[in-house]
């Protein structure tokens, strides 16, 4: 649907829209009209005639972008799960409106301007992937069992969404594109800019080519095997199991090694939930994605019935009758076979060619700090030697509270965020804010200290 016609049926329906703050209980809940994305609706991704898929999308524009409109980077965000919709992300996490609780009606819930958005000076386009995730649809047979699939499948909708504003000043196809995400995007991530590397580097006219810039990982899964080697110890350290509850974690973790070797993915798969299981088991925690809460990641089911009300659909553009899961769990069996292979080989291609920031908030079980580290060790690249070496840099944010650290060389930089469990944007909104800002735009603690590294090479050269 259009975005104006839908706005002005917004305006019909829903009186109480110039608020910034707008009370609603469910299911009723109106949708106030300047939370409307800029652009929502399909983007096709049907390959045959007898099929019929298609990619839901989301787009915010920047509000106060800081560069002219064609060259304002779009970042690109991708849900985990897999199957779990970005529109998590759109209304949890780093959107422009996130749905809180009514503090004086605890059942109600609200649409909130979020001051520290992603979208402040970039525009942000969310992208329900793979198809069958979110309010994408899909025919069964294209469901993707591998992940070069799933990055056919946004390649056609990227290069769909890019296209479809070729007759407009801010032209997209002009503007630099960054792919972030987070947990099981860990491999999207990388898979899509392969991807998109390997077609633009046959395509001749440079105006066709995706101005792909750079990819961001946030506590991602993306050398799974090398990453669940690291629970048991991990685990040990942060004192939550005794010696022998390691052994044992270490002897599960060894059968998903033994199985991969085997190439038994699918039940190399299902022995890595076996290690997630035990280690709810001995620990007792809430939740594994952060080990000092006390309770889950609030609002999840929130937003699940706030996006299957039919206001709600209707203002986004999505199909009225499709019932709104916010993880499927087709696309995650259908994934099955894929989920323990790693997408480290597309990273190594990535940093040569772009930018990588890995982050990680450091209270995460799943794929924090350890988990990256123990990957990133193993990239075969020039620079990983270096980067290993380089300074961790302490991060302070305004206040010179502590923030995290940063560490970087080159195209490769490694952030954790101190205070975050599994889903930062949630934890600390103002520092992963500043984090991708000045990532993107290669400020504060992103910038580069070239010269600095020459000299000490020069110097190095000399004397070997
Ligand atoms: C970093 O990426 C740029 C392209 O953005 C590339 O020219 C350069 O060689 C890369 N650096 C390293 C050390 O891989
Ligand atoms: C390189 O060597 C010169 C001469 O010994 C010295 O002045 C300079 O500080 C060194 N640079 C670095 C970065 O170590």
């Amino acid at each position: 649907m259009e975005p104006r016609i839908l706005k002005l049926l917004l305006l019909l329906l829903n009186p109480h829209s110039r608020h910034s703050q707008v009370t609603a209980s469910l299911p009723a809940l109106p949708f106030p009209n300047k939370a409307l994305p800029t652009k929502s609706g399909y983007l096709p991704v049907t390959t045959t005639s007898k099929t019929s898929s298609s990619i839901f999308y989301a787009f915010y524009e920047a509000e106060n972008p800081i560069l002219p409109l064609p060259n304002t980077p779009i970042l690109i965000w991708l849900q985990g799960g897999p199957g779990c919709s970005s529109l998590y992300g759109n209304f949890l996490e780093l959107g422009p409106w996130l749905l809180k609780q009514d503090p004086k009606h605890p059942k109600s819930f609200l649409l909130e301007s979020n001051p520290t958005a992603w979208n402040r000076i970039f525009g942000v386009l969310f992208l329900d992937n793979p198809i069958g995730s979110g309010f994408s649809t899909a025919s069964v047979s294209e469901i993707p069992t591998d992940h070069i699939s799933v990055a056919k499948h946004l390649y056609i909708a990227i290069t769909r969404f890019v296209d479809s504003d070729q007759h407009q000043t801010s032209s997209f196809r002009s503007r630099p594109v960054y792919i972030a995400g987070e947990s099981y995007a860990g491999k999207y991530v990388p898979a899509i800019g392969h991807y998109i590397l390997k077609k633009n580097a046959r395509v001749s006219d440079e105006r066709r080519r995706i101005n792909l810039a750079g990819i961001a990982i946030g506590n991602g899964l993306t050398d799974p095997l090398t990453q669940v080697g690291t629970h048991a110890s991990n685990a040990y350290f942060s004192g939550l199991v005794n010696d022998r509850q390691r052994k044992e974690l270490e002897r599960l973790q060894a059968d998903v090694a033994r199985l991969v070797a085997a190439g038994k993915w699918r039940e190399a798969t299902r022995a890595r939930y076996k290690v997630i299981d035990s280690l709810y088991a001995m620990t007792g925690l809430a939740t594994l994605y952060d080990f000092t809460r006390r309770g889950t990641y609030r609002m999840i089911g929130a937003v699940t019935e706030f996006l299957n009300d039919e206001t709600v659909k209707r203002a986004l553009g999505a199909d009225e009758t499709a019932a709104f899961r916010g993880c499927n769990e087709e696309v995650k069996a259908a994934l099955e076979g894929d989920t323990m292979k790693s997408v480290k080989y597309a990273v190594e291609e990535l940093v040569r060619k772009s930018r990588v920031l890995l982050y990680q908030g450091m209270f995460d079980l799943w794929d924090g700090v350890v988990s990256t580290e123990a990957w990133v060790r193993t990239v075969e690249w020039e620079g990983t030697a270096r980067f290993l070496e380089a300074e961790r840099k302490v991060w302070r944010d305004g206040k010179g509270e502590l923030a995290g650290y940063v560490q970087r060389w080159g195209n490769l930089s490694n952030v954790v965020v101190y205070g975050a469990g599994h889903l930062v944007p949630v934890d600390q909104p103002v520092n992963s804010q500043a984090m991708i800002e000045d990532w993107v735009l290669g400020r504060g603690l992103f910038e580069d200290v070239k010269e600095e590294v020459d000299s000490e090479d020069l110097n190095l050269s000399l004397f070997d």
